[in-house]
Order: C-alpha cells, then sequence, then structure tokens
C-alpha cells in the first residue's frame, strides 16, 4: 500500500468520492483543506502522474458598491418609478427624485434610464415625468437587469460562463452601468489518471508525517519514531497581506534619511503662512502672477498674520520699493504691509527655509524639510493641490553653485538616479538659478526634478546674513513616481489596495 503525505491522501480520497473528477472547490469543501494546501497536494499528485489538473479561465463579476446599494435599494430609474405611482402617475422631477430619494446629480442618469426603458415620458417643458400608457394599465416586471443584481445581492459573486445567456447580457450592461465589475480567475479541475485510479484502488494509507516539532514530540522522545515532512520551499502559498507602510510614506521616510547621512537637520513650519514668509521675504513682487488667487489658496478666516520684527519688515519693504542697501533698484513699486499680512497655505517650503534664515545666520547651517505644501491646481495625471516639496539650504563662508549642484547629484544618486543634469531658469529669489533635470529611461525624456539656486542679496541683506546660501526645493511625488514606475500622480492617494499590495515591503 503507498504511504502519501496527508493531505496529499485527503486530496486523493475526497477526488474519489467525486469519481476521480473534480474542481478545486470540490475538493476544498469535502477535504476541510484550505484552498493552498489543496493546490501543494495536487501539484505534487500530478508530479507522480496520479492525477491530471486542467486550467480554465473564466470571468468572475461582482457587484461595485454602487451596484451592491441599488442591489439592496432597486435601481434609481424603478425608484423614480414606485414614486411616480405614489404620486398619481405624474408630477415635477424634483419632488419625484425626492420622493423616490435620489440625489439631485444622480437624477438626469436615472431620468436616461427611466425613459430608454419606455416606463415613463418626459415634459421638458414642465419639467414633468409622467407614466406611459402601458405603464399605467399595468406596473412592469422585473427586468433582467434587475433579477441579475438580486442575484449578486445574496451571491456576492458569480461565474460569467455559468449563467443564462440573457443574464449574460444583462451583465454586460451592469458593467456598461459601472454597477458590475468582471474579473478572470483561473478554476482548476482535477482528474484521476489510470495510475491514479487503479491506486486508490488498491488503497492508499497516509504517512503520519508531521509538519511541526511540538515540545510534547521533543520531551517524550518521540520525535525519533516520527517523520518529519520535507518542505518544498517552491510550492505555492497562500497569499498573504501584511500591513505595510504606504509607498509614499517610504520616499519621505528614505528622503529625510538620506539628508540626515548628508549632515543636514530637519526644519518644520506651520502649513499657514503669511504671505511675507511665503513670497515678500523671497523678493517676489506683490503683483506676482504667482501670488493671484488662481495659484494660491488664501485663507479667508482669519485672513491676516503677524509680520516679524519691524526691522526685517522695513528692510524687505524697502528692498521691493528700491533695493535698500543691496546695490539692487527693487521693483519700484509701493510695498503694501497688508498685502504681505494675508494668510496663504504655503505654496513651497521656501517659506520655511528663509523663516529660518531669520534667526539663524551662523555658518555652517545645513538644513533641509520634506512636507506639504499646496497650489490650486485641477486635478489631473501629474497634478494634485496638496503634494509634497523636498528642501534644502546650505549656508556657509565659500560656497559656490559647483558645490550645489554636487550636493544635489550626491542626493539624487543615494535614490539611484545618476543621469541628473542641470538647465538653467528663473526664480525671482536666486541668482544663478536653475533646474536639476533627470532622465527617465521609461519616459524617454528629461524630467524636472527641483528648482534651485543661490539666494539674491535682495532676500539675504533683510534678514542680516553676511554668507551665501545655496537652496533647492522640488517635488517629492515626481520622485516618488520615478521610484514606483508611475505614469499617474492620483495612484499614490487614490485608495488603490490592489496596487498597493503589490507594491514590494521594501522598495
Ligand atoms: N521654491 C521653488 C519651487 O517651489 C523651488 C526653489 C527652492 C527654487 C529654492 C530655488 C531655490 O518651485
Amino acid at each position: 500500500m503507498l504511504e502519501l503525505r496527508e493531505h496529499e491522501h485527503k486530496t486523493l480520497l475526497a477526488l474519489q468520492k467525486f469519481k476521480g473528477k473534480a474542481s478545486l472547490e470540490q475538493i476544498v469543501k469535502e477535504s476541510g483543506l484550505p484552498d493552498a494546501a489543496v493546490m501543494r497536494a495536487a501539484l505534487t499528485l500530478k508530479e507522480k502522474g496520479l492525477i491530471k489538473i486542467t486550467e480554465e479561465k473564466r470571468t468572475v463579476a461582482t457587484l461595485t458598491s454602487e451596484g451592491l446599494e441599488y442591489a439592496k435599494k432597486g435601481l434609481p430609474e424603478r425608484r423614480i418609478l414606485n414614486a411616480l405611482y405614489s404620486l398619481d402617475g405624474q408630477a415635477e422631477i424634483t419632488q419625484i427624485a425626492e420622493k423616490a430619494g435620489i440625489s439631485v446629480k444622480a437624477v438626469p442618469l436615472a431620468l436616461g434610464w427611466i425613459i430608454k426603458k419606455n416606463w415613463a415620458v418626459l415634459n421638458k417643458e414642465k419639467n414633468t415625468l409622467a407614466l406611459t400608457e402601458n405603464t399605467s394599465a399595468k406596473k412592469p416586471q422585473k427586468g433582467i437587469d434587475e433579477k441579475l443584481l438580486e442575484i449578486l445581492a445574496d451571491k456576492d459573486k458569480i461565474v460569467i460562463e455559468e449563467i443564462e445567456k440573457n443574464l449574460q447580457e444583462a451583465a454586460d450592461v451592469l458593467k456598461r452601468r459601472k454597477l458590475l465589475e468582471t474579473r478572470e480567475k483561473a478554476f482548476y479541475n482535477f482528474e484521476l489518471t489510470d495510475a491514479g485510479r487503479k491506486l486508490v484502488k488498491k488503497g492508499i494509507k497516509a504517512a503520519g508525517e508531521v509538519t511541526q516539532l511540538t515540545p510534547e514530540l521533543i520531551i517524550t522522545g518521540k520525535w525519533r519514531r516520527t517523520k518529519l515532512r520535507k518542505f518544498d520551499v517552491t510550492a505555492p502559498g497562500p497569499a498573504v497581506y501584511p500591513g505595510k507602510v504606504h509607498p509614499l510614506q517610504q520616499i519621505i521616510q528614505r528622503a529625510r534619511e538620506i539628508f540626515l547621512e548628508m549632515g543636514f537637520t530637519e526644519i518644520r513650519g506651520p502649513l499657514v503662512e503669511t504671505a511675507f514668509w511665503n513670497f515678500d521675504a523671497l523678493f517676489q513682487p506683490q503683483d506676482h502672477p504667482a501670488r493671484e488667487m488662481m495659484d494660491t489658496f488664501y485663507l479667508a478666516n482669519p485672513n491676516a498674520g503677524r509680520l516679524p520684527s519691524k526691522a526685517i519688515v522695513d528692510a524687505v519693504a524697502k528692498v521691493h520699493e528700491d533695493g535698500w542697501t543691496t546695490g539692487s533698484r527693487g521693483w519700484g513699486y509701493k510695498w503694501s504691509r497688508k498685502e504681505s499680512r494675508r494668510l496663504v497655505l504655503r505654496t513651497h517650503t521656501t517659506a520655511e527655509t528663509i523663516k529660518y534664515l531669520a534667526t539663524h545666520k551662523k555658518p555652517p547651517i545645513k538644513v533641509f524639510s520634506v512636507d506639504k505644501v499646496y497650489r490650486n491646481e485641477q486635478v489631473t495625471y501629474k497634478n494634485i493641490p496638496e503634494f509634497h516639496q523636498i528642501e534644502g539650504i546650505v549656508l556657509d563662508k565659500n560656497v559656490t553653485l559647483r558645490d550645489l549642484m554636487g550636493t544635489l547629484k550626491t542626493f539624487y544618486s543615494k535614490f539611484g538616479l545618476k543621469k541628473v543634469e542641470f538647465w538653467s531658469c528663473y526664480f525671482p529669489y536666486t541668482e544663478p538659478s536653475a533646474q536639476a533635470m533627470v532622465y527617465h529611461p521609461k519616459l524617454k525624456r528629461w524630467i524636472e526634478l527641483c528648482g534651485m539656486g543661490i539666494f539674491r542679496p535682495e532676500v539675504l541683506a533683510p534678514m542680516g546674513i553676511k554668507h551665501p546660501v545655496l537652496a533647492w526645493g522640488g517635488g517629492l511625488e515626481r520622485l516618488a513616481m520615478i521610484e514606483l514606475g508611475l505614469n499617474d500622480i492620483r495612484m499614490l492617494y487614490g485608495n488603490r489596495l490592489d496596487w498597493i499590495r503589490r507594491t514590494p515591503i521594501c522598495l
């Protein structure tokens, strides 16, 4: 009699119950073993030539959350129809929608369906809806789409290939309405081979192996007579989804660690800043386009904040007006204190950098921040209104643009980005100014990583700083997208469990 491992033994016995031919689900149910255990046993049995495994791709359908809601409450067009019956067959649309418990937003779509189904007619001028001749004579029966919803409501999933033709068509309709989702799934069937059948007929028995060495086995000395089961590390195991740090948080953490490795210290500041720190102290004129409502979120309440010492404010005002002692001609306009007191959601972390410099002037200084900033942008694949900036400065006696480029090259190379170039550009607060670009091999183009430069005298003089300050700042999400191979920034913030699960624990 052939000795088999326990799981193989159980799998074969279960298979025998089904006359030698069964699906994975059937075996799981019959044997009481978990999916993965049956699958592992089946693979070994196949290797021994005792069974055959066939794989079939099927389409599994499940309801979306909206579909689930309709499965409980009824399709919106059905609810409108019912409301119409209780309103004597004709009524104004808002009244019907209220009665049916349908939000204003969902009304047009629901009307579309009720008209398409010929359950009611719309009077556009009066904005009313009325039953048709047919529906006022008799309540329409449940449609096939509603039947399918009902089935799915208490089944939670179905295999499309296993339902009737007309239900399959209904599934298509529900899918287009985004009430139902489908995905491909592999189904496995097992069948005894001739050798397998012969063997089962002769009789099989389990080999009493153990998979775990217990204290009891050791104390009693039974381990001496026990067969320990060998592990097959290549066998398929069940999928486990442990909790893990979100990929974006991992990258934020990495950026922090890299700065720390390079000898920088972290600084942080409030999300709400005065326009003074966000713009004025950085020599951005008060009519600068970036200040306009388009880009900046201004606070309505409270709408003004406190300014720093009179000496700093006066110096900044003078620098804007005529350049003060810096040799610059300034912007040549009347600087407004009121404008600078307005509160904004900071548009860049450079606001924190300059604020820090107002109270820290002694070389050497190396500080950084990785923090949230806000810009009033339309949400697209590459823009979101709330994102993170990586920012850093170096203040020291004789630092130059070369030091800045070297620092950035080192920083980004620690992220694995080697092909970094510096292209010249413009910022009101730095001279010279540049942007760090990286070549993206997958997208085959250059991507901007950050803005950089050396702070202008117009920025440094009012803070009483006598040494050059190298500064840079750029989007973190951009870096995250390159790291994670994403082409849509929304992926980082959407609740995309499937993607999060697929992303390795350690990036
Ligand atoms: N603050 C700039 C931005 O938000 C980046 C920058 C920082 C540029 C420091 C130069 C110096 O794009």
